[in-house]
């Protein structure tokens, strides 16, 4: 389908007003309708701060997939100036990581990770993840005993950290600072950081540089059958400087522990969340488990963890009828694509039987290397729900916290196990 033409000229403070209300608790807890109200802005909407959203489906995917578009790596932030966001310290850490990596240099790095998480190595993880969750709805239930229980802090939280982090073989007396030290971090990925949440990003920032580095330190003295040996080892053999070969495993371990425990833990409640709220739907997949993979692709669609993905203008350009510059940023609003009627059928409706084909993981080269994990944190944790807890329901609407960007519930009150 051809993209449609950006409609009318969009009014600034429209604009600023709609942001604002996405800010508040209302617009976290439903977003929905303030999307609604930004796609019949355009498909493509200056943004005030500069730069440009865009709205459809069809133009994020064909942005994605499209290899000339480019991320906003090191140089472009150096470019911005180091007295912006882009120049504070969590900010040019990222710069260097992989997703903020272009060719030919991301072609290099995403290489030397293989494919993480091949039907081998789940293979192997699939049963600590299963004692995992397991063990944590054995405690969930215990709290549920009580009345009610946070489902979010007691089980979303703390099953990506487990598979995370057993999988890198980090000290489990470590996860709780990591996770707090993760939360912390993203704020510097987020839409508009606040002064507070980038001097919390870097603080975080500096104590995971000095954490991850440590550990390659002793994965060096001491190889095992773990990734940050198994990289050592790649990378010893694409870079004769040892030093290099350090920092570059240091960066790969750094990122791949970023992008997974928030991301997952938000996927989880959401789940949970939606699943709850249709009752009915959470009835029905009880009697056909098999639908559980395309119940979790639809929880992605319906309510992505990550709303907001960045790309960086090649040259000057136009798309949806409007002029972009070359170097500015567009922000793809993937939340607001994976609810374009252009593309679904009843968007607003969350029905688990639909296959719903999403922008939540990305696309292109940059296409999200552990969503195979993510999924099978998801499917697993929801095979033993269905089992175990038929009988649960939300208490008290979700609480998120204040982000745009990225989605975090931090409180999910249940009962009834
Ligand atoms: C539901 C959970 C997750 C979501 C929604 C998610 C989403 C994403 C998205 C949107 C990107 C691409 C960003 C861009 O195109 O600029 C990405 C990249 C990435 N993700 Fe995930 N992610 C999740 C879980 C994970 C997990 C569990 C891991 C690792 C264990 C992981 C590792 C990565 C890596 C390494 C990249 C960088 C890929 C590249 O730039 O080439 N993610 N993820």
């Amino acid at each position: 389908m051809e993209p449609a033409l950006a409609s009318r000229s969009v009014d600034r403070r429209a604009v600023v007003s709609l942001f604002s209300r996405l800010r508040k608790a209302s617009g976290q807890a439903n977003p929905l309708p303030i999307y609604s109200e930004l796609r019949e802005m355009g498909d493509v909407v200056p943004a005030p701060w500069g730069g440009y959203l865009i709205n459809s489906f069809v133009w994020c995917d064909r942005i994605l997939r499209d290899r000339a578009w480019r991320v906003p790596d090191s140089a472009w932030r150096a470019r911005q100036g180091g007295g912006t966001r882009w120049g504070a310290r969590s900010s040019t850490e990222m710069g260097r990581t992989l997703p903020a990596l272009n060719a030919p240099n991301h072609t290099r790095v995403r290489r030397s990770l293989g494919n993480m998480f091949d039907r081998k190595c789940l293979g192997g993880i699939t049963q600590t993840i299963e004692v995992h969750a397991e063990r944590l709805l054995d405690r969930f239930a215990d709290e549920l005993r009580n009345g009610e229980a946070d489902f979010s802090t007691l089980v979303s939280e703390q099953l990506p950290m487990c598979s995370i982090g057993e999988w890198l073989q980090l000290p489990q007396s470590d996860y709780e600072l990591l996770r707090s030290l993760a939360h912390d971090q993203v704020f510097t990925q987020e839409l508009l950081p606040s002064a507070s949440q980038l001097a919390l990003s870097d603080a975080a920032t500096v104590e995971l540089e000095s954490y991850f580095r440590e550990l390659v330190q002793e994965r060096r003295r001491a190889p095992g059958d773990d990734p940050v040996s198994r990289w050592l080892h790649t990378w010893d053999a694409l870079e004769p400087d040892r030093e290099a070969a350090d920092e570059a495993v240091y960066l790969l371990a750094l990122l791949v522990f970023l992008a997974a425990p928030e991301t997952t833990a938000t996927l989880l409640s959401s789940m949970v969340w939606l699943l709850l709220e249709h009752p009915r739907q959470f009835g029905w997949l009880r009697a056909h488990e098999d639908h559980v993979p395309d119940a979790i692709e639809e929880v992605l669609r319906y309510d992505s963890p990550n709303h907001i993905i960045s790309r960086v203008a090649p040259e000057d350009t136009t798309i949806g009828g409007v002029r972009i510059e070359k170097d500015r940023m567009v922000h793809l609003m993937v939340g607001v694509a994976n609810h374009d009627p252009a593309h679904f059928a009843d968007p607003e409706v969350f029905d688990i039987r639909r296959k719903a084909n999403h922008l939540s993981f990305s696309g292109g080269v940059h296409y999200c290397l552990g969503a195979p994990l993510a999924r099978l944190e998801a499917s697993t944790l929801l095979t033993a729900l269905l089992r175990r807890m038929p009988r649960l329901r939300v208490s008290a609407p979700p609480v998120y916290a204040p982000r745009v960007g990225f989605r975090r519930i931090v409180e999910l009150r249940v009962v009834g196990a």
